[in-house]
């Protein structure tokens, strides 16, 4: 579940910003935790406070916070390269599932992924909004068969990320010249 994020992390050479939600337990957290670097940052969004409790007295990195609350009322200021999500789409009603599903795309940065996972009913989907982005959207679908019960994982990439902007053309002077100007990037 963590390779897109590996190759990420490694191939970036500016701090990343990671977001988990329902993390419960923290199995996911453990192997997030093993791959980002200490300039990197991970948000994890759980509604469940005991599982908060537990998430803040296992786990220790520099940039790591819990956030006792829904997804849904989840505002934070700035948006993610990842989005990591374990919520169980399959038993909710379709009309949450979209509002979760709206709530990812605002939260995830233009270019940014999210990776998830259901373990029942592979390739069907209770919810036609995400249907219909997992098959937009989608650059990995894969199935961990040795997982009991065995799973399905979906990763998409979520719009373009800007092109970066062309280094601005300045004039200076040639050093030890007389004063004529030359183009340099
Ligand atoms: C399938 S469990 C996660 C399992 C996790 N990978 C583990 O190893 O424990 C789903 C989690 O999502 C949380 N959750 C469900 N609805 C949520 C919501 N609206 N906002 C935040 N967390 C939510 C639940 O409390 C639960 O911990």
């Amino acid at each position: 579940m963590v390779r897109f994020l590996s190759e990420k992390v490694q191939q970036s050479s500016r701090p990343l910003r990671i977001l988990e939600l329902g993390p419960g337990t923290g199995t996911l957290t453990k192997a997030i935790l093993r791959v980002i670097r200490p300039q990197d940052s991970l948000d994890l969004v759980e509604i469940n406070p005991h599982f908060c409790r537990m998430l803040r007295r296992e786990f220790r990195h520099p940039n790591m916070q819990v956030h006792y609350a829904d997804l849904l009322e989840f505002n934070p200021e700035e948006k993610f390269d990842y989005i990591f999500s374990s919520i169980p789409y399959e038993s909710i009603p379709e009309e949450v599932s979209k509002g979760m599903w709206e709530q990812k795309l605002k939260l995830c940065k233009p270019g940014g992924l999210i990776s998830y996972y259901k373990y029942v009913n592979f390739n069907h989907f209770r919810c036609k909004f995400e249907k219909e982005l997992v098959e937009t959207c989608s650059i990995d679908r894969s199935f961990v068969i040795r997982n009991f019960p065995p799973a399905q994982l979906f990763t998409l990439r979520i719009g373009k990320e800007p092109e970066a902007a062309p280094a601005p053309v300045k004039l200076a002077r040639k050093k030890n010249s007389k004063p004529r100007f030359m183009l340099t990037a």
